[in-house]
């Protein structure tokens, strides 16, 4: 039974997402922690309810990111986990941290990467005049949202699309993949090969959410 300790800032749904599937699809591998960095994150209640363990390391207390980082994994190493999932951990990391998890560690990013790193990533799709948008969900790096990717989502960008209607759009492909990414994590099916990560037996790592409303599926 694989351990996964599950990182998150914020509402966590995607969290909740991964802590479902790994319930109702029976995966080899159980939620042994959720860790906020904010006291005030909403998904820790959802974990709470569900007999999760919960822990706050507030960054705020710390005087900087190494401090911080140092008593994260503190934490995090003391579960022994198996996977780290950061999970709208908004929090940039050293370089150090990310090191020491290396090959264990998954984020989902909102957007088809390597296209709009960093923060407001419908605005800057928007903004860019993409045809399509989505998701990723990749292995960390030291370098911010890079990393080999595991699956991506794509969705279309609709005329009339507001940052917050294409947010919603995207990240309803999130709960899909982000789940299907760390089931296949935990079922030792992924394989890093440099910047490629390979997946076996094979199927298809990326989702297509191609119809567009009012036209049905
Ligand atoms: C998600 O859209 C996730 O992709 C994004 O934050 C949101 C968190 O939502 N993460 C990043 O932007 C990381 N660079 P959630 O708390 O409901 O899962």
């Amino acid at each position: 039974m694989k351990k996964l300790v599950i990182l998150i800032s914020g509402r966590g749904s995607n969290m909740e997402a991964i802590v479902r599937a790994c319930a109702s699809e029976g995966w080899p591998a159980r939620v042994a922690a959720v860790i906020a960095n904010r006291p005030d994150a909403a998904g820790l209640a959802f974990a709470a309810s569900h007999g999760i363990a919960t822990a706050v390391v507030d960054h705020r207390q710390f005087p900087d990111r190494d401090s911080f980082d140092a008593a994260l994994a503190e934490q995090i190493d003391a579960i022994a986990p198996d996977l780290v999932v950061l999970a709208g951990f908004m929090r940039v990391l050293t370089e150090r941290f990310v090191d020491h998890y290396a090959g264990r560690m998954l984020n989902v990013h909102p957007s088809l990467l390597p296209s709009f790193p960093g923060l407001k990533t419908h605005q800057q799709a928007l903004d860019a005049g993409v045809r399509f948008h989505g998701a990723s969900v990749h292995f960390v790096t030291s370098k911010l949202d890079h990393g080999p990717i595991v699956v991506q989502s794509a969705v279309p960008v609709e005329a009339g699309d507001t940052a917050q209607t294409l947010a919603a759009r995207v990240l309803a492909t999130e709960h899909i993949i982000y789940p299907r990414a760390v089931r296949w994590f935990v079922e030792g099916r992924l394989a890093l090969d440099g910047s490629r990560v390979t997946l076996t037996p094979s199927e298809p790592q990326w989702l297509f959410a191609g119809h567009t409303a009012g036209e049905g599926a």
